[in-house]
């Protein structure tokens, strides 16, 4: 797979981008080596309240402590010190709205609109350690939220304002959180997604929120609970207050980010704030190596890790502008992307994948219209980047001069885990290929037993060694943070991706090991979709997984059994896909729904979900039986009599 990708090795024509893999290579050297005094210095970038005795604490694996006893504040380390030292009028964010209005926010701005939501949020009866849930579109409000929680110690748990009530009321319950930030509404694609109603709705299903604080945005109009809501503008009133930042123990928690699994409920990956404010601020320094006068633009959502990180902590922490746009990248045209680009001279841009091929889609032409001879850097995150999308970017978006940093992470590791590094020596580049790890990541590549694989072997891919952006646990289920990530591998971090070493020792990373879904750069869950179809009062059974797209890399398809008394008609397959998109969110609306008569199964009763992904794909192996050895062959054959039956009709 490596070798068919890998094509020609490919460099940047721009002389910036001279390759210094050696300086790299001895950087990365010194970080397993002298790990110690390797972080110690790292961890310089930012500002300590108080240093840390020690830089790692790895008695009790797999709880690995860093800069242990160290204190900081991340709101601390986003704002005020950049205030102090000469960044004061430099623009935090320069904000685009979905209908082209702008706002530019200066650090100093920030920082004012921060300690006075802080103080705010005290007034309201947050305290160090509560739980806030922000569910908020892409709006300025959005990163004061999270700054002002970190400000004050409270723990924030940000859900993606495209989730749906039931998804969001599951959060809620799961992070105990006491309030709630949203907004009446929100703009997409020129339309109106009405929040507060879904907050209303999922707050029936949760009992700890006592205060909604709403942002008018949309001017919707939406109940107010007197004893309950209350709006951002008249909780935010005071023009200027200062609020003493709490110094937070470096291994206190930041913010939990739910993420789908294999099994049951989403997990919540609690993030610390001085390992993850280290390792964000330093992995985005090295892979892209922003200059001071550059402008940064991650198009991510805020909502998801890569938001997180790469649109609000990151940046801030080095103190550059970042370009925050509100809407749709193909609203109210296919340019809009590159018509940002060149209004704002961005130069350096973060996308995925999935909005590389969506664009791609739509021709040279749009490009085309825009001058982007402001691009130094253009990255991507979230799924395998395919080396025809990747030299359509290269070429159309970057005119051959912009090197590709493909960064390869998750929502647990907090940051980058590989990519290439400008800021340390770019090695040539191959399109498909992530590369090589960020300084103190040591990827193995592993069978199923464990024993390690020799280059150009397909594994699974987990990382010998801790490092500092590691998530700390998940929320309430210490145990199931073991289990997940500590036991396949004992002593290793297990990340569920397939991988391959090449020769050259590059990374190609192929996809899930697992049955978590990977839509345009989202991570889903099977499960997720399944509860939400059996939930349904004329479903029996589901199963449900990805199918292969051009576009999104995958897409989900379904396949439910209904109950007898149930009739298979298309009224009960547009009925599910509301309810999902009421209950989950549209991400998580099947592209497909199948209604058949019966799922393979084991004996034990459980759905081979492998077997019936095989069955809709044509790739059914000839012999079943040896895919799962206690399966019923008979229920397979009658699955897939049933869903060929289907697919005649
Ligand atoms: C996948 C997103 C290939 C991978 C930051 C991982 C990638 C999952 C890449 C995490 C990449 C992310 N190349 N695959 N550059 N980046 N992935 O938690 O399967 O939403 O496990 O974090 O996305 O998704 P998550």
């Amino acid at each position: 797979m490596a070798g068919e990708q890998s094509q020609k090795d490919v460099l940047p024509t721009n002389e910036v981008y001279h390759p210094g893999i050696g300086s790299y290579q001895q950087t990365y050297r010194e970080s397993i080596e002298h790990p110690e005094e390797f972080w110690s210095n790292q961890a310089g970038i930012l500002d300590w309240h108080k240093k840390w005795d020690k830089v790692l604490d790895d008695s009790n694996p797999p709880f690995f402590k860093w800069f242990v006893n160290g204190q900081l504040n991340a709101s601390y380390n986003a704002l005020d010190r950049h205030i102090k030292h000469g960044k004061r009028n430099k623009a935090a964010y320069i904000w685009v709205a979905e209908n082209g209005d702008e706002k530019i926010i200066t650090y100093d701005g920030l920082y004012r609109r921060v300690n006075i939501f802080a103080k705010a949020l005290l007034d309201l009866g947050i305290k160090r350690g509560d739980k806030i849930v922000i569910y908020l579109p892409m709006i300025l409000e959005a990163p004061v939220a999270m700054l002002a929680a970190a400000r004050i110690g409270a723990v924030f748990s940000f859900v993606f304002a495209g989730f749906g009530a039931g998804a969001l009321a599951e959060r809620i319950n799961d992070s105990k959180a006491k309030m709630v930030i949203t907004a009446d509404g929100a703009f997409r694609n020129g339309k109106v997604i009405e929040l507060k109603k879904i907050i209303d709705e999922a707050l029936e299903l949760t009992s700890t929120v006592n205060t909604v604080v709403v942002v008018k945005r949309t001017g919707s109009d939406i109940q107010i609970d007197e004893g309950r809501d209350v709006w951002w503008h008249d909780v935010n009133k005071d023009s200027s207050v200062y609020v003493e930042p709490e110094w937070m123990e470096s291994n206190d928690p930041l913010y939990i980010l739910y993420t789908s699994g294999t099994t049951g409920k989403p997990k919540g990956a609690v993030h610390g704030n001085g390992g993850y404010a280290v390792w964000t601020a330093s992995t985005l320094k090295w892979a892209f190596n922003p200059g001071d006068d550059d402008r940064w633009w991650c198009a991510a959502d805020i909502g998801w890790v890569t938001g997180h990180s790469y649109i609000v902590f990151a940046p801030l922490f080095l103190g550059l502008t970042s370009i925050m746009y509100e809407g749709s990248i193909t609203y109210p045209a296919p340019d809009r992307l590159w018509a940002i680009i060149e209004r704002y001279r961005v130069n350096l841009i973060y996308t995925s994948p999935t909005a590389i091929r969506t664009l791609m889609r739509f021709g040279e032409k749009y490009p085309k219209q825009h001058d982007l001879s402001s691009l130094k850097v253009l990255g991507t995150v979230g799924e395998p980047i395919n080396p025809a999308a990747w030299k359509w970017y290269y070429e159309n978006i970057g005119h051959s001069n912009c090197p590709i940093i493909d960064t390869y992470w998750q929502t647990e590791t907090g940051g980058f885990m590989i990519g290439p590094q400008i800021g340390l020596g770019l090695p040539p580049l191959k399109p498909g290929s992530a590369t090589f790890p960020m300084p103190g990541v040591e990827p193995v590549i592993l069978d199923e037993k464990g024993k390690e694989l020799k280059d150009e072997e397909k594994g699974y891919i987990a990382y010998k060694k801790p490092w500092p952006g590691m998530f700390l646990t998940l929320n309430n289920d210490p145990d199931r943070y073991k289990k997940v990530y500590f036991e396949k591998y004992p002593g290793m971090y297990f990340c569920g991706d397939y991988a391959i070493r090449d020769k050259d020792g590059y990374y190609w990373l192929l996809g899930r090991a697992d049955e978590v879904l990977n839509v345009a750069g989202h991570r889903l869950g099977t499960i997720e979709v399944e509860d939400a179809l059996i939930s349904s009062k004329e479903v029996a059974e589901s199963a449900v997984f990805g199918k292969p797209d051009p576009v999104k890399g995958e897409v989900i398809a379904a396949m439910v059994v209904l109950k007898e008394e149930f009739q298979d008609d298309t009224e009960i397959i547009s009925k599910l896909r509301k309810r999902i998109r009421e209950d989950l969110g549209a991400i998580y609306v099947p592209e497909e729904i199948h209604i058949v008569k019966s799922l393979p199964k084991t004996r034990s009763g459980k759905i081979m979900r492998r077997v019936v992904k095989a069955v809709a794909l044509n790739q059914l192996p000839g012999d079943i039986s040896t895919l799962e050895n206690s399966a019923s062959v008979d229920e397979i054959k009658e699955a897939i009599e049933a869903f060929s039956k289907e697919a005649k009709k």
